[in-house]
């Protein structure tokens, strides 16, 4: 592991991150009356949504008169495909991206200029947060395309004055490659597939610690702290968490700092967050879990006002910054497997199995229906060297991990090293072979 760095505070912006909660509050208040302004009187699905709903943007007196206005959903937006959240002219659009998501339309999100250049500052400030420097040469192995991931952590890196190495994802054996010969200092990744360069440089014989790399930028899916652990130990670097989705911008919108490796600071003067209980919408106190929100302060092309993320978390006071934290993402509302009537997350196995000597964190959780029941099949590749005749043993004990701490009995498949699909962007934790009901 390497020590903890400075915090180099010397861009433009960078008072903020340490202002006061009153100053965070006011710049936020003034932002939000902007921000539902602008959607309400130029995208006329807020001008609908606020309407029905009775509010009007000049409802807005405090930062809680937010939870009067309508939410937004992945539904509204597909409803609107391909361009009609937008609140510019499309002259004054200059980028667009797109989600594939799992069904059916992709979503489409689009920046103006400003937008692309404040999006590069928020990741620059990720960037250093996270401990990435100015002099860093930087691999970004996120994919580059309509995905908000590669392109987003590239102008980033660029803005904080790195030298970026613009790879995208895939093409494991040149990964390496390039990691070996051009010694990057950073990379920016998502956790699962630096699993799959990891095992590529040990088939090959390279000693993934020995390589360049001191900082890792993980994000785009979730990840344990056990995780972390690993990936830690295994690259001899800081790895720390970054989170973003395209619907709010991209890479960037939370970041968590290398110092405290406590959970993610979202940058605020940005992105307004609360949490709220997914059932009945009603905004949670700080500290309870719930659903994340986000309403967006800055952006110009495409506001977007209290977006249901459905990624689970809490809200956090803050620490090596002041702004507030989210908790590391559990998962997802659509990847929460119910068994039996206990809920669980993909999660929940990885931290699990992590805790299983003989067990690799390369792992799916399949569910299938048998007559009317569920079940769930864990399978698992076990570490290179473990010999088959141990399988059944590690399978037993993560069988019992499972009852005891998580409640319900599933079926773990022990398999070989590398018998499982490798991630190349974000894993496929789950799949569902349950017939639709
Ligand atoms: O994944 C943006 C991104 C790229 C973030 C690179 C970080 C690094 P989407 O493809 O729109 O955007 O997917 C967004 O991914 O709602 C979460 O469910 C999940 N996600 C993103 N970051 C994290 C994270 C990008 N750090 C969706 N931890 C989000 C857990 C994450 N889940």
């Amino acid at each position: 592991m390497t020590g903890v760095l400075p915090t180099p505070t010397n861009t433009p912006d960078s008072d903020i991150e340490f202002a006061t909660r009153d100053r965070i509050s006011t710049l936020q208040l003034e932002r939000l009356r902007w921000s539902l302004a602008h959607a309400y009187e130029n995208v006329p699905h807020y001008r609908r949504a606020f309407d029905d709903a009775g509010v009007h943007p000049s409802d807005l007196k405090d930062l809680r008169d937010l939870a009067k206005f309508p939410f937004t959903t992945k539904k509204e937006l597909r409803e609107n495909y391909p361009f009609g959240m937008f609140a510019v002219p499309q002259s004054q659009v200059a980028r667009i991206h797109a989600s594939s998501g799992t069904t059916g339309w992709p979503t489409v999100v689009g920046y103006t200029a400003n937008d692309i250049s404040n999006w590069a500052d928020l990741v620059a400030r990720s960037l250093r947060a996270g401990g990435v420097k100015p002099t860093d040469k930087v691999h970004v192995a996120y994919g580059y395309g309509l995905f908000t991931g590669g392109l987003g952590a590239h102008y980033g890196a660029e803005r904080l004055g790195c030298t970026v190495i613009p790879m995208s994802g895939g093409m494991t054996d040149r990964q390496i490659q390039l990691i070996t010969d051009f010694e990057p200092d950073a990379i920016l990744v998502t956790p699962s597939y630096m699993l799959t360069i990891v095992d590529a440089m040990i088939t090959k014989g390279i000693d993934p610690a020995g390589t360049s790399l001191r900082t890792g930028v993980f994000g785009a899916e979730p990840w344990t702290e056990e995780m972390r652990t690993e990936i830690e130990q295994t690259l001899d670097m800081n790895a720390v968490d970054i989170y973003g989705l395209s619907e709010v911008m991209g890479p960037g919108v939370a970041m968590e700092c290398v110092e405290t490796k406590d959970g993610l600071h979202i940058w605020e003067d940005h992105f307004y967050p609360e949490v709220i209980d997914p059932v009945t919408g009603e905004v949670l106190p700080d500290g309870a879990e719930g659903e994340l929100v986000f309403t967006s302060l800055s952006k110009e092309a495409m506001p977007i006002v209290r977006y249901r993320t459905r990624d689970l978390t809490r809200l956090l006071p803050g620490t090596a910054r002041t702004m507030r934290r989210m908790q590391k993402v559990t998962g997802r509302t659509d990847d929460m497997i119910i068994l039996r009537g206990v809920n669980l997350f993909p999660t929940h196995i990885e931290e699990l199995i992590l805790a299983v000597p003989a067990l690799a964190p390369q792992f799916q959780c399949v569910l299938e229906r048998a007559g009317r029941m569920d079940t769930l099949t864990v399978m698992v590749e076990a570490r290179p060297g473990v010999l088959s005749d141990q399988h059944s043993a590690a399978s037993g004990t993560l069988q019992k991990l499972i009852k005891n701490r998580i409640g319900v009995t599933v079926t773990v498949d022990v398999v070989a090293p590398a018998a499982l699909e490798r991630s190349l962007g974000k894993a496929r934790r789950l799949i569902d072979n349950r017939p639709e009901a």
